[in-house]
């Protein structure tokens, strides 16, 4: 029996140009190379010029995604944007990135689960394409996390980077089974009891105010390999596929040691493992596009290869995603 499936077309990205070194941080806070490398794995990050918002960086990552996937801006009839850095409070920074593109018909809007926000995303594009309401669809994960983080807070401000990354989806009939192209299953979750460990403390309704990041890193870490590893043995019990059977891990860049941890608990070998956390820090809602396209840039995804997309954050919210390329 034939089904409808969200097949993944192309992946494009984008980074500021101005990038950051730890060296550089550690000039204005008390911090090391060595303690940011140690800890997290981070040696740079890239911070969005003054002026360069959100909507700019997704309309890049877009445009690219749309050449890589060798398809017009005018197919695209749908467009998510996962952001926790939106260009306003209102209207969602996808209503820009639709003009910006061109496009007058269809839907945009922006999604919103922090650091999960491009799994989220995803899996709503896939219910939406899967509907047959929509054909092609852009789901972008676009941040400027240097405009909320406090940046004299040392347990923050090393962690985080600005960047774009963007997928092109459409729906096609496939056969059916496990072994058809694009997505395969998504799992979402989220656990509101932990929303304090990693939040913004401002907002228009509470404070009127934008607010800075604050998060108790050790809890977070404390939960992330847990969760992360649960909702992908989600993934394996709905397919059959197991660890082995992966081609490529691509989890959501937040800290090596996690990325690590969460690899060998599932028993995924480390030559399997995307790892951008080093060059881009953790860029939220972006960083597994911007993971994907670097592995697909240096030929390591191919055409038919098993992708296992995870990732977990603020609220806590996690969730994972097994996509056939
Ligand atoms: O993407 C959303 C999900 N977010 C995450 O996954 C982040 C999860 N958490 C983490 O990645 C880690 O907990 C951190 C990287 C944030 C921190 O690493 P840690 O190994 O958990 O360190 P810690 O918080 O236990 O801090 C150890 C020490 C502390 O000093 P004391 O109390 O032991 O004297 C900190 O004050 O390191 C100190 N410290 C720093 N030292 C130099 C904290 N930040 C820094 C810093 N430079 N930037």
């Amino acid at each position: 029996m034939t089904m409808l499936r969200s097949v993944l077309l192309g992946c494009g990205s984008y980074l500021p140009e101005r990038v950051l070194t730890n060296d550089e941080l550690a000039r204005d806070i008390e911090t090391s190379n060595e303690w940011i490398v140690q800890r997290t794995g981070i040696e740079q990050r890239h911070i969005a010029a003054s002026g360069e918002v959100t909507s700019d960086l997704a309309i890049k990552a877009a445009r690219a995604a749309l050449a890589a996937a060798h398809v017009d801006a005018q197919s695209i009839d749908l467009i998510v944007v996962a952001t926790s850095t939106p260009d306003n409070t209102f209207p969602a920074t996808a209503v820009t990135v639709q003009a910006g593109l061109g496009i007058t018909r269809g839907a945009a809007f922006d999604l919103q689960a922090v650091c999960s926000g491009f799994v989220f995303a995803l899996a709503t594009t896939d219910g939406l394409l899967r509907t047959g309401t929509y054909k092609r669809a852009l789901v972008i994960g676009a941040e400027t996390f240097s405009r909320i983080l406090d940046w004299k807070d040392r347990t923050t401000c090393v962690l985080f980077g600005d960047g774009a990354g963007a997928v092109v989806l459409e729906a096609q009939q496939q056969g059916g089974g496990r072994d058809d192209r694009g997505i395969l299953t998504t799992h979402l979750r989220s656990d509101g009891r932990h929303k304090s460990k990693l939040y913004v403390d401002g907002g228009p309704s509470s404070t009127q105010t934008v607010g800075h990041l604050r998060m108790e890193g050790r809890a977070v870490f404390k939960h992330a390999v847990a969760m992360i590893t649960d909702v992908i043995e989600d993934a394996f019990r709905t397919t059959g596929y197991t660890a082995a059977d992966i081609d490529w891990f691509v989890p959501h860049q937040a800290n090596k040691r996690i990325i690590d941890d969460s690899a060998h608990k599932l028993g995924i070998a480390p030559q399997k493992v995307v790892i951008t956390v080093g060059q881009h820090g953790n860029t939220s809602a972006a960083s597994i596009p911007l993971a994907l396209n670097v592995a697909i840039k240096d030929g390591r995804i191919k055409k038919g290869d098993l992708v296992l997309l995870e990732a977990m954050g603020g609220g806590f919210t996690w969730g994972s995603a097994l996509v056939r390329w």
